[in-house]
């Protein structure tokens, strides 16, 4: 199956190992599949100051300025500059022209992901699945060309105003898509700096409404023909004041994986309650990287001013962490000094950390997250996690 590696793994020289063990990747038949995924595309943002979000991705997030399109090429409307990390593939959105939609998109969002978009073999195959499961078709299959092939594209809604566009991009050698221009990073990395901090896409979290994750859930068991793949219900993820619901889908091959998450009635308002009402409805809450030294890239990150959850003294001085979590690669003391958590499953450990917000409202963050083994998504954490998010929202009056 080292055929079935994406055009960016390949580009990053990731190989069937490094993923199997990054991201959890799975063997599977895509031939009986109604709506094959071959895994992400790209993370498409909004946000207030593409300029400026580009650079921070550059110096903050060590990744790689490659394409870009705007009033220079022939886009009136907006910038868009296209970064990379290893695998990985973010297009950051700024609006330019007065009137440009994405200037409206942000003043009810504020900085978020718009689209996950995702790498498919056939387009055409999946809006004809999609359509006959009843998806929204945002845009219907559609090519775009130049001198350097053609891509063929579709766009379905998803939760809140985020869409998943879908991207064949067989045909096409250019950079990113028709119409943005090769561009590469004005930034100057340090010299000591790791050449790359995170190496591919692990999973994109998805806040819906109260009542609304099971329809989601049965939204890419349908029409995308993703399975679920684990469960965490009520008390699992309840601390004294919030708690929430939370469901994982995943593609076949697992590269493409969904955790979705509602709140649940508690006595308090719940981390997923502000996000819904800071971002104005359903969206992407949170985005695993998967790196394989995470104490490499949290320190680096650190170092560029990148603030991350506390987790308490506590965490680390529980005699029953030790006992639940075995061996792991690195003593407990290093993963205490950067506030680094860890879970074990039947499969193997992960180990994880979880960023504030990254922008000014209290939304979007971003997990660092290291597997050895484990397919799981650390819900030996979510109670320490969680208390700590409160603690964030208690300072911000939203608790
Ligand atoms: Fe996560």
């Amino acid at each position: 199956m080292t055929d079935v590696l994406t055009g960016e793994e390949k580009l990053a020289r990731l190989d069937l190992g490094q993923l199997q063990q990054l991201v959890g990747l799975v063997e599977y038949d895509a031939s009986a599949d109604p709506f094959p995924v071959t895994g992400w595309d790209a993370v498409v943002w909004v946000v207030g100051n593409a300029t400026q979000t580009a650079l921070f991705y550059q110096s903050v997030f060590g990744m790689d300025l490659v394409a870009y399109a705007g009033p220079e090429t022939g886009q009136r409307d907006h910038k868009a500059y296209v970064l990379t990390s290893g695998a990985c593939r973010f297009v950051v959105l700024g609006g330019v022209a007065p009137d440009s939609p994405l200037l409206d998109h942000h003043r009810r969002h504020g900085d978020g992901v718009v689209d996950i978009s995702l790498e498919v073999p056939d387009v055409d195959r999946c809006i004809r699945q999609a359509r006959a499961q009843g998806a929204t078709i945002v845009a219907e299959a559609h090519d775009l060309t130049d001198e350097h092939g053609t891509v063929r594209l579709a766009t379905l809604q998803a939760y809140g105003d985020t869409v998943h566009t879908l991207v064949d991009r067989s045909r096409y050698d250019g950079i990113y898509l028709p119409g943005y221009v090769e561009r590469s990073s004005t930034y100057r990395r340090r010299t000591a700096a790791p050449r790359r901090l995170f190496q591919a896409l692990d999973h994109v979290v998805g806040n819906v409404e109260l009542g609304r994750m099971d329809d989601w859930v049965a939204f890419y068991n349908r029409v995308m023909g993703f399975t679920n793949l684990a469960e965490f219900i009520g008390d699992d993820i309840a601390t004294d004041y919030s708690a929430l619901m939370s469901k994982v889908v995943a593609n076949g091959n697992h590269r493409v994986k969904f955790p979705l998450n509602e709140p649940a009635v508690a006595r308090r308002k719940s981390q997923i309650d502000e996000f819904l009402e800071f971002y104005g409805g359903p969206g992407a809450q949170h985005l695993a990287l998967a790196t394989n030294d995470i104490l490499a890239t949290v320190d680096a990150m650190r170092a560029e001013g990148v603030e991350f959850l506390d987790t308490p003294d506590s965490y680390y001085n529980d005699p029953q962490l030790r006992a639940r979590i075995g061996e792991v690669r690195v003593p407990i003391d290093e993963l205490h000094a950067r506030g680094i958590l860890v879970d074990r499953d039947e499969d193997g450990y992960l180990l994880q950390v979880f960023t504030k917000p990254i922008g000014d409202r209290p939304t979007v963050f971003f997990e660092l997250i290291e597997r050895h083994g484990s397919l799981g998504f650390g819900k030996g954490n979510f109670k320490a996690l969680f208390e700590a998010i409160e603690r964030e929202q208690e300072r911000r009056g939203n608790l």
